[in-house]
């Protein structure tokens, strides 16, 4: 099956749907502190969704063949948590790392975006993990464009995380988005240069990899969401959604609050659309 290319009416209504799921990510920031539950952060972005923006929690009642219906809004992973962890009446304590994954719909339009936070004090671990895990996801995202494959998003990203002793969760990766929350292509987080599809303008995708602190090794916990190291081990993640331009790409999920590129990539030349 063939790679959707977005026209140019489908790219506007991508960028309001994308900045939009950005938009709750700054909402709910000062939010995240040592005693909320991720219960309350599902409550409070649920309701912004629905009664400031007009947008629908597009995880709310999502069921892939498998799986049970999502029961919330939003996912909350914390520490070992890799991803899908479902909000609860679980407080947030110092020290502790949290993964918030927003994804919206707007019009029909998907827009799908995560962000770490460190509550309170982190560990240098804790940091570490989160930072290097930040910069997998910008040199994934500096390897898009027209002419490029795939492979060369995984490789990047797989090459920096195992050079820093860390692991890339290989059960789960980002994928095509536009109309449908998950499409084709599957974007691997691990991989070879020049392999894969071939990158062409106006292809939208994720690339949000899960990298851990120990093993790459899964564990599904019994609610058939949640996703855990095996090792128990720290786990982070970024996401963007982003779209290949004739010279290279653009970064959709965009906002306020989002996080500037690392220094990594920042002198990279493909920077349109990129937050500064
Ligand atoms: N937002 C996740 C992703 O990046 C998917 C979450 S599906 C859910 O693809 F049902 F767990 F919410
Ligand atoms: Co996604
Ligand atoms: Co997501």
């Amino acid at each position: 099956m063939a790679i959707s290319i977005k026209n140019e009416h489908d790219i506007a209504q991508m960028r309001v749907a994308c900045r939009l799921a950005s938009e709750v990510l700054d909402y709910i920031t000062p939010f995240v502190v040592a005693g909320v539950t991720t219960g309350e952060i599902d409550r409070l972005c649920h309701e912004y969704m629905t009664n400031v923006q007009g947008t629908v929690p597009a995880p709310l009642n999502y069921q892939p063949p498998g799986y049970p219906p999502y029961p919330k809004a939003i996912c909350t992973s914390i520490n070992d948590v890799i991803c899908h962890g479902i909000p609860g009446d679980k407080a947030l304590k110092n020290g502790d790392t949290l993964n918030i994954d927003v994804t919206v719909i707007k019009d029909g339009y998907f827009g799908d975006t995560s962000r770490m936070f460190i509550v309170g004090e982190g560990s240098i671990l804790a940091k570490r993990l989160v930072q290097t895990t930040y910069e997998c996801m910008w040199l994934g995202i500096d390897q898009v464009r027209p002419g490029g494959h795939l492979g060369d998003i995984g490789h990047a990203i797989q090459r920096y995380a195992e050079a820093q002793g860390y692991s890339v969760v290989r059960e789960y990766c980002g994928h095509g988005i536009g109309t449908v929350f998950h499409d084709e292509p599957q974007v691997l987080h691990y991989g070879r240069p020049g392999t894969g599809a071939e990158l062409l303008p106006g292809m939208i995708f994720t690339i949000e990899p899960m990298i851990n602190a120990g093993r790459r090794e899964i564990r599904t916990m019994p609610d058939q969401w949640t996703v855990k190291t095996k090792d128990r081990s720290l786990s982070a993640q970024w996401e963007h959604t982003v779209l290949v331009t004739e010279t290279g790409y653009e970064v959709l999920t965009v906002s306020a609050g989002t996080p500037a590129k690392p220094a990594i990539v920042a002198q990279s030349a493909q920077t349109a659309g990129a937050p500064a």
